[in-house]
């Protein structure tokens, strides 16, 4: 057996794991599992992913065992892949991310501003903590960590797990957006290849290439992108935030002629607007729980209920790739099979970018294969985006330090830093708060 053959999801309890299982079963062919565990530390979410997921592999893929487990020995001995996706504090922290930012007219996202610096804190121990059982038991496994806030926690992993070239850090934004330009242009999505800059949800598209010919459909994307995308809702099953973010790419791309930027990017960018959008007493992480995660936890009761899937409503469908599955997949098939295929990953700087800090986790193109990530040149960059990725990431590495030394002062200056805050007194009111409302979740500051 391949070593390959074997994965295990971490943080399976999560509303994203149905669509990675229905995901692994439409990919069996080109990337055949032996064994897939799943892994959690909430028994009960955990339960009700595996009951579905016992269900679909017995009538879609019975070739595949699928166990549970709590017990980190067992989820990781032996297996190739790790496909991590946890999230610190679930979305309940989430929202009080989120709340305690808007109480201040401050942006608390997930991953952008105060919420972000308040989840990397949660996050990088966790992450870390995991990592460390992973090698304990898997020291050659491949790590695919796609957990928030993903540059944080690329930052802090790559100081602690020094050289470890099988910890590969990534996020499915950029193919997500690639997915609406492959749409718009009438192609699928793998007939592209990106060339971008930047750091995790904050980077620019340079180029858009056809994969066969190196044209370049960047210019013909942008014009097109201008108009705002009135049919976005027909084109994916978005939520009205997604709607409104997808919409709002319209706004970027005629303010900013050069690129093609990354929708988080709006947070940075437009902060007063997109405050004034924001309901505090009713934020994403409520929509989401509202939304997304109980139709999906609804959906596993009744296939649970019914005790199977075939001829029912929850039939799997030919062809249908699921954007956030979707992506995790591919990577691991081209390095399982050393595909050396392009994909946005974050990786140190060593001159990839040369007018940036060496060492900061960059987002750029890389070629992925059974020897890990190789970065592709970016050269150059102008002087606006330098500012803003320098400042950035300023605000990353001392969130991380802040994290790793306990260091109250570097937490506050990292909030002080982030564009999204900027403020010194406003820093430390957000800090003091969120020390509260973070117990048992953070490192102790000091
Ligand atoms: C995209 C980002 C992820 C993020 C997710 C949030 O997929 O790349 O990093 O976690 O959106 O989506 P949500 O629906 O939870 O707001
Ligand atoms: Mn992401």
């Amino acid at each position: 057996m391949r070593r390959s053959n074997s994965v295990s999801i971490v943080g399976a309890g999560s509303r994203y794991t149905p669509g990675i299982l229905k995901m692994l079963v439409s990919e069996k062919e080109r990337f055949p599992l032996h064994r897939l565990t799943l892994y959690d530390n909430e028994p009960e979410r955990l339960e009700k992913v595996f009951q579905y997921g016992q269900i679909l592999f017995k009538e879609y893929y019975p070739e595949c065992e699928i166990i549970q487990t709590l017990d980190p020995e067992e989820a990781f001995t032996d297996i190739g892949f790790a496909f991590m996706q946890i999230r610190a504090g679930r979305l309940k922290m989430r929202e009080s991310d989120e709340k305690i930012a808007l109480k201040y007219h401050r942006i608390g996202q997930e991953t952008c501003g105060a919420g972000g610096f308040a989840y990397g804190m949660r996050s990088i121990p966790a992450v870390v903590d995991i990592i460390k059982d992973i090698r304990k038991y898997a020291p050659e496994a491949w790590i695919l960590n796609y957990s928030n806030p993903a540059a944080i926690v690329a930052e802090a992993t790559k100081r602690i797990f020094k050289d470890d070239y099988r910890i590969i850090n990534i996020c499915d934004m950029p193919i997500a957006i690639m997915g609406f330009y492959a749409k718009a242009l009438d192609k699928d999505v793998s007939e592209l290849e990106p060339r971008y800059f930047g750091l995790n949800h904050f980077g620019w598209f340079t180029k858009i290439l056809d994969k066969k010919t190196g044209y370049d459909y960047l210019p013909e994307l942008q014009k097109i992108f201008k108009t705002p995308l009135a049919a976005v809702g027909e084109i994916h099953p978005l939520d009205q935030s997604w709607f409104d973010t997808f919409r709002f790419m319209s706004t970027m791309i005629n303010d900013y002629e050069d690129y093609l930027p990354n929708t988080y990017l709006q947070y940075y960018l437009y902060p007063d607007h997109l405050l004034e959008g924001e309901n505090p007493e009713y934020t994403r992480a409520n929509e989401v729980m509202d939304g997304h995660e109980k139709l999906t936890f609804e959906m596993l009761d009744k296939v649970i209920e019914n005790g199977h899937i075939k001829g029912t409503e929850y039939e799997l469908k030919e062809g249908i790739k699921d954007g956030h599955a979707g992506y995790i997949v591919d990577l691991a098939d081209s390095i399982a099979y050393n595909k050396n295929e392009i994909f946005l990953c974050m990786t140190e700087n060593t001159g990839i970018i040369s007018n940036l800090t060496e060492g900061m986790m960059v987002e750029v193109p890389c070629r992925v294969g059974s020897n890990g990530v190789e970065p592709l040149n970016v050269g150059k960059i102008p002087t606006f985006h330098k500012g803003l990725l320098e400042n950035q990431y300023a605000y990353e590495k001392l969130t991380v330090d802040a994290c790793l030394e306990g260091s109250y002062k570097y937490a506050w200056q990292a909030l002080t830093l982030n564009r999204l805050v900027n403020d010194t007194q406003v820093a430390k009111k957000l800090l003091d708060e969120y020390i509260v409302a973070n117990k048992g979740y953070w490192p102790e500051l000091k």
